[in-house]
């Protein structure tokens, strides 16, 4: 008997979301069906909606979550009904060409469920980065269920799913932040200030904050930021060479996602050093850089898919040091809403109110 839920659709592009009947399959060989706890709104629920994404509508939205598993399929064993798990959109294949040299967090053959999730009419539903979860119980791989310590609440779990994850992993994993190193943020929403956390955590010495939006800077220092730049009054890329002895960041971190940022970043770091984009751009999007400049100045231009993270390493890792008090995972919620307030969480997030809206379900 499919489960028959209430999930949050996206019908078509910029039209506002609305609060659906969902049909969910009983899950299938490989796949779990998990009771939805919590789940954070991201920048990328906002992409979908507007078509930045791809136009696969509607889409059901919703991807940064936490929960309990209800029910599995048939050859899961990694899980179990009962299990607290964190959601993750990179389940790894273990055989694909990345996995099999042994950087499953590059994996190219990430796993969905097989089965698909329908409006009561059975119009299929594309499922926001393979997940789907402002729905009370949604269908996913197995290998999408992360295993971690259910001290941690769901409303703060979750948010290792996406944004925070992406965050702290464009700053640990991709950009390889070490201690003493000069690092500089541009865009300081939930991603961007994981980011700072993330440097914070490495041991970067300078972090610097950039953003057009005051209130976000002010945020942005209690995760770690040392000096913090309005690129809407001040040229970013004179400013962060000014905080760093006229040189530039070792690692400056992209968390917006266009093109005259990623420009800003890449002439804010010093010679040899490291780029990461982890804001996603929209499709119309390009970029020109002189070829030269891109040559002669050295290092490593670098994205970060999901902060190049392995949920199974990383998910429980940064939950033992959220309870050790050492990444304040709390700060990220801004506000906790129902799941009739996506589209009011939308709006929020665009005017600049809020780090993250979870919904907890
Ligand atoms: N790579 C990944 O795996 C991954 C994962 C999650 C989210 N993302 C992407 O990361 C980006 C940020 O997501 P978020 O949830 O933090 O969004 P958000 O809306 O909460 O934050 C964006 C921030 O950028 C600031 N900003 C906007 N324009 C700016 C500009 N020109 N200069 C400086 N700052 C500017 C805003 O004021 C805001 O603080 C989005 O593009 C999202 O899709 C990527
Ligand atoms: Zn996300
Ligand atoms: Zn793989």
């Amino acid at each position: 008997m499919p489960y028959e839920v209430q999930g949050v659709v996206a019908r078509g592009k910029g039209q506002p979301v609305t609060l659906e009947t969902v049909l969910v399959p009983d899950p299938g060989p490989g796949e779990a069906v998990v009771k939805v706890q919590a789940c954070g709104v991201c920048h990328t629920d906002l992409h979908y909606r507007e078509g930045g994404i791809n136009d696969d509508f509607p889409f059901l939205l919703g991807h940064e979550a936490a929960g309990v598993v209800e029910a599995v399929g048939e050859g899961v064993t990694d899980v179990a009904p009962g299990d607290y798990v964190i959601l993750n959109w990179r389940a790894v294949c273990g055989a694909c060409r990345a996995c099999l040299r042994g950087r499953p967090w590059y994996c190219f053959n990430t796993h969905n469920a097989t089965q698909k999730m329908t409006l009561a009419d059975g119009t299929v539903l594309s499922p926001a980065l393979g997940i789907g979860a402002f729905l009370e119980k949604t269908l996913v791989a197995a290998g999408q269920c992360t295993k971690v310590n259910p001290a941690a609440k769901p409303a703060v779990a979750g948010l290792l799913g996406c944004g925070v994850m992406a965050g702290l992993g464009a700053a640990i994993n991709t950009g390889g932040v070490t201690r003493g190193d000069k690092v500089a943020v541009i865009g300081c929403g939930g991603v961007g200030d994981a980011a700072i956390a993330g440097a914070h955590l490495a041991g970067a010495t300078t972090i610097i904050a950039v953003d057009v939006d005051d209130t976000k800077l002010e945020w942005a220092r209690r995760f770690g930021a040392t000096h913090t730049v309005n690129s809407r009054t001040t040229d970013p890329v004179e400013a962060i060479r000014e905080l760093t002895g006229g040189f530039g960041a070792d690692v400056v971190i992209e968390a917006v996602g266009r093109p005259e940022t990623y420009k800003q970043a890449f002439y804010a770091r010093d010679l040899a050093g490291t780029v990461v984009l982890v804001g996603v751009p929209t499709p119309e999007m390009t970029l020109e850089l002189p070829l030269l400049d891109v040559f002669g100045r050295g290092g490593a231009l670098k994205s970060s898919w999901y902060g190049d993270c392995l949920p199974s390493r990383d998910f429980p890792m940064l939950v033992s040091l959220y309870r050790q008090g050492r990444l304040d995972l709390d700060a990220f919620v801004t506000e906790t809403i129902a799941l009739d307030q996506v589209e009011e969480a939308f709006e929020k997030m665009h005017r600049g109110e809020v780090l993250r809206s979870v919904v907890t379900l």
